[in-house]
């Protein structure tokens, strides 16, 4: 097993270019397979859910040449298969999107349940509504999910909960459907946008898509034969942004969105921290330990649940008191135990969390609980006294490219190694 060792005591500070977005890009790979077409596909975060993705398209039938680490040409003509590797789809969470694309392009699906960060219940009620409505059977058997239609007809669904998989699902299942469907209370993160532009870009007609209400109008085929860049990923962008404040560094965080992080950015501002935006990049510096502040993490354009844990580490070293409640995760605190045991003060209290800032944290050894705690925890092991050993570093290997790379570059003594097998 690996592990990443850190010597910490670092203010960080210098440039850091950021990937395209995990949470589009596990999107737009299953939404290839409703393309009757080639499809180039730039910009790709070069991470485990990106690899086992393609490795799917693959298995299914699809021809797909990687260009590079982060560009892919998928050939979808030839599907040959409905029925996903149980073994690949429990590897992460959006494997759930194979339903969507399956039951579009075959008007059947055969995906295993999908694996992911362990965040709570993690439902996909929303997804079957949506398929249901759309006239697919949906049944749950042996650790399955089994969908099928004769057809698929246009419909009016209106989503009980924001959620942005169940938004993604029934866009996948509505764009080759007959007739219009509209899906109300939909979600709204960049990720869901960056989708339909991707499909519109191979020939759907999707509107709405950022607002509450998208609009889908079936269209007989994708015929692809284009290029799609993914999306810049926000919630990398965000855990620099944090790094800068957590560390007093001072950092410049390139080939991002700013507009997608103004949620962030503002709570920076209130912490006390420095904010410089430019077209596609953001400065953020301090030298003054950050102010207290209170956080509710909401669906987009609110406080992203994703940069939870890594605001978390600031706030652990702020000069007063800050309540976190998430909105979201039923379990999104149990890298507050992790926090601990580096000397932060912080108390749970089931969707929230009570945290009282101290002057330093101390190296430990800790273990990333699942992506973004993992993410946090690096933050927290660069600025700690000491060093730090983070275990399960697969967690975080699923969402960042090269994380250790790129805090080195900004000054952080961070290695990866092999951690020995002590039976
Ligand atoms: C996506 O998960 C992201 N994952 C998560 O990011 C992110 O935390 C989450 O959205 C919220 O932004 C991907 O995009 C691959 P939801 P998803 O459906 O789609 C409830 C990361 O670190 N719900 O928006 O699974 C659900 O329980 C990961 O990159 C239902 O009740 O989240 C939750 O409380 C972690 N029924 C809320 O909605 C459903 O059918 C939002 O979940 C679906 C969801």
């Amino acid at each position: 097993m690996e592990k990443l060792v850190i010597k910490g005591g670092t203010r960080l500070s210098g440039e850091v270019v950021i990937g395209g977005a995990k949470n589009a890009a596990v999107a737009i790979l299953p939404a290839t397979l409703l393309v009757d077409g080639i499809c180039t596909i730039s910009n790709l975060p070069y991470i485990s859910d990106v690899k086992i993705s393609c490795k799917i398209l693959e298995e299914l039938g699809a021809k797909v040449t990687w260009n590079s680490n982060n560009e892919v040409v998928i050939d979808s003509r030839n599907i040959s298969s409905f029925k996903t590797p149980i073994d690949l789809t429990s590897k992460f969470r959006a494997s759930y999107y194979l339903i969507g694309a399956l039951l579009g392009r075959c008007r059947a699906a055969v995906v295993g349940l999908p694996g992911g960060c362990n965040l709570g219940a993690r439902p996909v009620d929303q997804h079957i509504k949506g398929f249901e409505a759309l006239g697919a059977n949906v049944d749950i058997l042996e650790g399955k999910i089994n969908a099928s239609a004769k057809k698929l007809v246009g419909t009016h669904i209106y989503l009980d909960k924001v959620s942005v998989g169940a938004t993604i699902n029934v866009m996948l299942a509505s764009v080759l459907a007959e007739g219009t469907t509209i899906i109300e209370n939909v979600a709204k993160e960049p990720h869901v946008v960056d989708l339909a532009n991707f499909l519109n870009t191979m020939g759907a007609d999707i509107r709405g898509a950022g607002t509450d209400t998208i609009k889908i109008n079936g269209v007989e085929k994708l015929s692809g034969n284009t290029a799609y860049s993914v999306v810049p990923d926000q919630i990398e962008a965000g855990t620099f942004m944090l790094a800068a404040v957590a560390t007093k560094g001072d950092i410049l965080i390139k080939n991002c969105i700013p507009e997608h992080l103004d949620c962030l950015t503002a709570k920076i501002i209130e912490m006390g921290a420095n904010v410089e935006i430019h077209d596609d990049s953001i400065r953020v510096w301090t030298d003054t330990t950050p102010n207290s502040a209170n956080i509710t993490t909401m669906p987009y354009p609110g406080f992203p649940t994703d940069l939870q844990p890594q605001i978390g580490v600031a706030l652990s070293l702020s000069n007063g008191t800050s309540i976190i409640n998430e909105g979201i995760w039923e379990s999104r605190f149990q890298y507050t135990n992790e926090l601990n045991k580096m000397g932060a003060n912080i108390i749970n209290q089931g969707k929230s969390a009570v945290f009282t800032g101290v002057d330093k944290l101390y190296g430990a050894p800790v273990e990333a609980t699942d992506l973004r705690a993992g993410a946090a925890l690096i933050i927290a092991g660069i600025v700690a006294n000491g060093e730090t050993s983070i275990t399960n570093i697969y967690h975080i290997d699923r969402g960042y490219e090269n994380i250790e790379d790129k805090f080195r570059k900004l000054g952080a003594n961070i290695q990866r190694v092999i951690e020995e097998d002590i039976f």
